[in-house]
C-alpha cells in the first residue's frame, strides 16, 4: 500500500540473485546466473575463491566438497583440475523436486567466463571470500573488471573483511563497496561504526535474521544502502521492504519480484 512515491520506491529495491537463482539451479553455475536474470534478478551475486594457479572462480566454499564431486581445498588445485569436476549433480541429488538433467556435467565457472558470458553491462555483486587465504585477489578482480571493461555503475564489491574492502578502495576508489555484517543476536549499529563504514562503502549487507526496523531506519537515514541476506520467503521480504531496506539477496528472485509487484 502507501503513497505513489512509496510505490515507486519499492520498485527500486535491488533484487540480488544469490549465487544465481540458487533455489532452483546449482549455485554459481552459468545456468543458475541465467535463471536469476530470467527471474528478474537485478544483480548476479558471485562469491570468489582462487585456484592454486591464481585464477578467480565462482564458488562459495573454500572446499570443493559441497558443490562439486571433488574433495579438498580450492587453493590446492589448479584450474585444469577444477574444470574436470561436476558442479551440478549434487544439486539434483539434494533437490529432486528441482532436478534437471541439463545440470549434469556443469562446470565451475571462472570469473572471466562469467564476464564473457554476461558482458560489461550486466550487474555484478561480487564477494571477495577468505581474502586472507588468497593474497592478491582484489588486484586480480580489478584486473578482470578493467580488462572486460565492466560498467562500474552496476558493479558492487562486497566482503565480510573490512581489510579486503579497504584494499579495493585503495586500488580503485571508483568501485562501489558493501560491508557485509553477521549478527548472532539482536542487530545494533553505532554511529561510530556507521561513520567508519561510510569512509569506504556505500552500503551494508547484514544477515536478516536479527534485524529490526530501528536498525534499518538508522542505516538508511545515514545515507548507506542496506541489503540483507539471504531472504527466501515472501513474508520476510514484505516485512523488510516495509522496514525500508534498499535491496536484498535471495535464492528465489522470482518471489522477490512478485512481492515488489504487489506493493
Ligand atoms: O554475500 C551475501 C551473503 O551471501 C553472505 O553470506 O555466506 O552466503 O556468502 P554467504
Ligand atoms: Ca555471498
Amino acid at each position: 500500500g502507501g503513497t505513489a512515491m512509496a510505490k515507486e520506491k519499492h520498485k527500486e529495491i535491488l533484487n540480488v540473485s544469490h549465487r544465481g537463482a540458487s533455489g532452483y539451479a546449482p549455485e554459481h553455475t552459468i545456468s543458475s546466473y541465467q535463471m536469476g536474470k530470467k527471474m528478474h534478478g537485478d544483480y548476479i551475486e558471485i562469491d570468489l575463491q582462487m585456484t592454486k594457479d591464481g585464477t578467480l572462480i565462482a564458488m562459495h566454499d573454500e572446499a570443493l566438497d559441497r558443490t562439486t564431486n571433488g574433495t579438498g581445498l580450492v587453493k590446492d588445485f589448479t584450474l585444469d583440475q577444477i574444470k574436470q569436476l561436476d558442479a551440478g549433480n549434487w544439486f539434483n541429488e539434494k533437490y529432486p523436486q528441482y532436478a534437471n538433467p541439463d545440470y549434469l556435467g556443469l562446470k565451475v565457472p571462472t570469473l572471466e567466463e562469467v564476464f564473457q558470458k554476461f558482458g560489461k553491462n550486466a550487474s555484478y555483486y561480487i564477494e571477495t571470500k577468505s581474502p586472507e587465504v588468497y593474497p592478491g585477489m582484489e588486484k586480480e578482480l580489478l584486473r578482470l573488471v578493467n580488462e572486460y571493461d565492466i560498467n562500474k555503475k552496476s558493479l558492487l564489491v562486497q566482503s565480510f573483511s573490512p581489510l579486503s574492502l579497504l584494499t579495493m578502495n585503495e586500488l580503485d576508489p571508483s568501485v562501489k563497496l558493501v560491508q557485509l555484517l553477521s549478527y548472532k543476536a539482536n542487530a545494533a549499529i553505532t554511529d561510530v561504526e556507521i561513520s567508519a563504514i561510510k569512509e569506504y562503502a556505500i552500503g551494508v549487507g547484514p544477515n536478516h535474521t536479527y534485524l529490526n526496523q530501528e536498525y534499518v531506519q538508522k542505516v538508511v537515514n545515514s545515507g548507506l544502502e542496506i541489503h540483507p541476506y539471504t531472504v527466501n520467503d515472501k513474508e520476510t521480504m514484505n516485512k523488510l521492504i516495509d522496514w525500508g531496506v534498499t535491496g536484498m539477496f535471495t535464492n528465489f528472485p522470482d518471489r522477490l519480484h512478485e512481492v515488489k509487484k504487489g506493493k
